[in-house]
């Protein structure tokens, strides 16, 4: 495993949409575990592949410190309710703001070696499952604020 360099606000590779994994093979667990490797070691609760220069659709999602949750492929298939929270991103230190996202999100998606998954989360891990699948396609959440904050 190893730490990855995590690309910054500016960098194109941000803004692009990403390529669905095709091949499951070793190098797509070595990637899951950078993903994860990174993100704890940048003190995140999620980490998408474009952060790190891959555009490929996959990321990973740790909100609880226990619950690790690897998506390849997410689809979101349905939505409930709404929640409004302060989001931050490892790609944009320093900024912060309110953003409204679904209460809960039923997600398919395929695990590291191409198994069909569904996932139904809510509260915050749905935050974090919106604003990784977000960078898939080339969203930040900057784009989403509906207020500033501290
Ligand atoms: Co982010």
């Amino acid at each position: 495993m190893a730490l990855r360099n995590i690309l910054q606000e500016e960098d194109p590779i941000l803004r692009g949409k990403c390529y669905e994994v095709t091949i499951f093979n070793d190098h797509l667990g070595v990637l899951l575990d950078d993903l994860k490797e990174t993100m704890f070691a940048a003190d995140g609760v999620g980490l998408a592949a474009p952060q790190v220069g891959i555009p490929k659709r996959l990321c990973v999602v740790c909100v609880d410190g226990e619950t690790m949750y690897e998506l390849v492929n997410p689809v979101i298939v349905k939505t409930a309710g709404t929640q409004k929270g302060i989001e931050g991103c490892l790609s944009i230190p320093g900024k912060h703001g309110i953003v409204e996202r679904p209460k809960t999100v039923w997600v398919e998606a395929k695990d590291r070696f191409g198994k069909p998954c569904k996932y139904k989360v809510s509260d915050l891990t749905a935050v974090a499952f919106c604003h990784e699948i977000d960078h898939l396609d080339g969203t930040l959440f900057i784009d989403k604020i509906i207020s500033e904050s501290k």
